[in-house]
């Protein structure tokens, strides 16, 4: 399974790319707002570190707006991916994008016919929102398992970028599903890292280790 981050933090890509597990990057319009400088050059400066699809998202709502922007993103840079909504217009752009080799990432997906639908028009990724599902009382992964089986089905070659993943379950539970990706924030990543066990037993380990070399001394 692919793992993501999902941040437009300059600092925090060039922190987990450094560890040699980040496959691509994730960005949305509310992401970028919050970095200072010029998000194409941003997202330019993503793409050099993660050499890895790097999602930019479009904020036009209209197609012909889609697709101007879409061009746009799909200039910076070769592992540019454009994001559209799960809109009538987004997917009519998803399409269109497509059909001329731009890879497309469907965003705002919160049901199984609208997966369908991203499928249908060519979508290179679908991103359900699990986390923001779970926080309307709605089990988020019950719809990345029926995605998931309705894309085998079919064969359809759209890989299913899990997204608004809140915490490591939402990973391991994706990963058992068969799920493409998973983007996550930052610190959820950092969370992937951590058990108790593990620190406990690399300072017992540690300790022996120094015991042992002080009595030989
Ligand atoms: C995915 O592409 C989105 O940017 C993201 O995962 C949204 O997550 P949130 O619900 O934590 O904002």
């Amino acid at each position: 399974m692919k793992l993501f981050v999902d941040t437009g933090s300059i600092r925090d890509i060039e922190t987990i790319a450094a560890l040699g597990i980040l496959d691509g990057v994730t960005t949305n319009p509310s992401l970028l707002a919050k970095e200072p400088g010029e998000f194409r050059e941003n997202l330019k400066k993503i793409c050099d570190i993660v050499k890895g699809p790097v999602s930019g998202e479009v904020t036009a709502t209209d197609f012909a707006g889609m697709m101007r922007e879409g061009h746009d993103i799909a200039a910076i840079d070769e592992h540019m991916v454009v994001k559209v909504p799960l809109t009538r217009d987004g997917i009519r752009a998803c399409k269109a994008l497509s059909s001329e080799g731009i890879r497309v990432n469907v965003t705002l997906v919160f049901s199984a016919a609208q997966a369908l639908l991203a499928a249908k028009a060519g979508a290179g990724f679908v991103s359900p929102f699990v986390g923001r599902l779970d926080d309307v009382a709605t089990n988020g992964m019950d719809l990345v398992r029926e995605i998931v089986q309705i894309y085998d089905n079919y064969e359809f070659s759209t890989e299913v970028l899990v997204a608004s993943c809140r915490h490591p379950m939402h990973i391991v539970e994706a990963a058992k599903m068969g799920a493409d990706i998973c983007t996550c924030p930052p610190a959820v990543i950092e969370a992937l890292f951590n058990h108790p066990l593990t620190n406990s037993g690399l300072e017992k380990f540690l300790k022996d280790w120094e015991k042992a070399r002080a009595v030989k001394a």
